[in-house]
């Protein structure tokens, strides 16, 4: 089995969609193996988001990823990436399929509710930027 970071992004945690987007994963057959409530500094988010420093809407996505609380989460399951990235839908809401997180409870393409690895080494690095591994519990 596979491991992926999730994230509820400020925009779901503001409207109290936790619990609805954890019936999404869990329908999907990801399991919850680690997960708590934080509140990102600015510099945080900036951290997380370092590969998408030079694009135009890096700031942005810094402020808002920490205008509140999220929820980060690490999902385990068959092929949990990429089922997750199926579960989450498009990037941009207007794009993502029926069903999906981003096309239920999306708003934008910026605030879209939810964050999931693409690629396992980004999985094992954005794991390991959250959470310890006492803190992981298959
Ligand atoms: P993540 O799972 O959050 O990484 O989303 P993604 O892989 O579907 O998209 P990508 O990595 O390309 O972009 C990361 C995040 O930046 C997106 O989820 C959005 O929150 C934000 N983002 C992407 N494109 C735009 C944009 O054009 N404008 C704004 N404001 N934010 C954007
Ligand atoms: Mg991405």
């Amino acid at each position: 089995t596979e491991r992926t970071l999730s994230i509820i992004k400020p925009d779901a945690t503001r409207r109290n969609l936790t619990g609805k987007i954890n019936a999404k994963f869990e329908e999907a057959g990801l399991r919850i193996i680690a997960q708590k409530r934080i509140h990102l500094t600015k510099a945080q988010a900036g951290k997380f988001y370092e590969v998408h420093k030079e694009r135009p809407f890096y700031d942005e996505l810094c402020e808002f990823m920490a205008s509140a609380p999220v929820v980060v989460q690490v999902l385990e399951g068959e092929g949990a990436i990429v089922k997750n990235r199926e579960v989450m839908g498009a990037t941009n809401p207007a794009d993502a399929a029926p069903g999906t997180i981003r096309a239920e409870f999306a708003q934008s393409v910026g605030e879209n509710s939810v964050h999931g690895s693409d690629a396992p080494e980004t999985a094992a690095a954005e794991i390991a930027f959250y959470f310890s591994g006492l803190e992981l519990v298959g």
